[in-house]
């Protein structure tokens, strides 16, 4: 499993509480659905509307993004505290690849919000963040 350094745990608490994570996990999230489009397969409720501000992509940000502060705040039980998360990503079908696409698109967003103290110190904290996520929401698949 992926561990995380102190100064990599810093930047993650430190820096998810300061950025602009709503905007971030909408823009993160727009991104996939514009770049990956059989993405939007599963999201029929938003009715063809995938940009960061629709109210279908921003109603999800909020869920995705109380999710993703759960993780944050305690990185030691990510996996115990997605298990369920992981089983109903599962039951609606959506292919763990995906996770990947996203993780991508976050540490894009990241970079664009934080960029004066984006470096490869951050980057490295930031991907292994979203490897312990996705490895976390994809635990559950059998
Ligand atoms: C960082 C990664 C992700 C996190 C933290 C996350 C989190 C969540 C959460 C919290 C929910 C709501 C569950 C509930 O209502 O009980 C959800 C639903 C869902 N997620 Fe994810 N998700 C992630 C990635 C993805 C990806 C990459 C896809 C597909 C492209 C996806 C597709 C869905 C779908 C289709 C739903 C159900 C939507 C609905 O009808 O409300 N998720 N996700």
């Amino acid at each position: 499993m992926v561990k995380l350094t102190d100064a990599q745990e810093k930047y993650i608490m430190n820096k998810w509480g300061h950025l602009d994570k709503k905007a971030i996990t909408a823009q993160a999230l727009a991104r996939v659905f514009t770049v990956y489009p059989w993405t939007t397969r599963l999201f029929k409720s938003f009715n063809g509307h995938f940009a960061a501000g629709d109210p279908g992509v921003q109603a999800h940000a909020d869920k995705v993004l109380k999710a993703l502060n759960t993780a944050a705040e305690d990185l030691k039980s990510i996996e115990t505290n997605f298990y369920e998360l992981s089983s109903k990503h599962q039951k609606i079908g959506v292919d763990t690849q995906n996770f990947k696409l996203l993780v991508q698109a976050f540490i894009v967003e990241l970079a664009l919000h934080d960029k004066k103290a984006f470096g490869p110190e951050e980057h490295e904290a930031a991907y292994k963040f979203f490897k312990l996520v996705t490895e976390a929401l994809s635990s559950n698949y059998h």
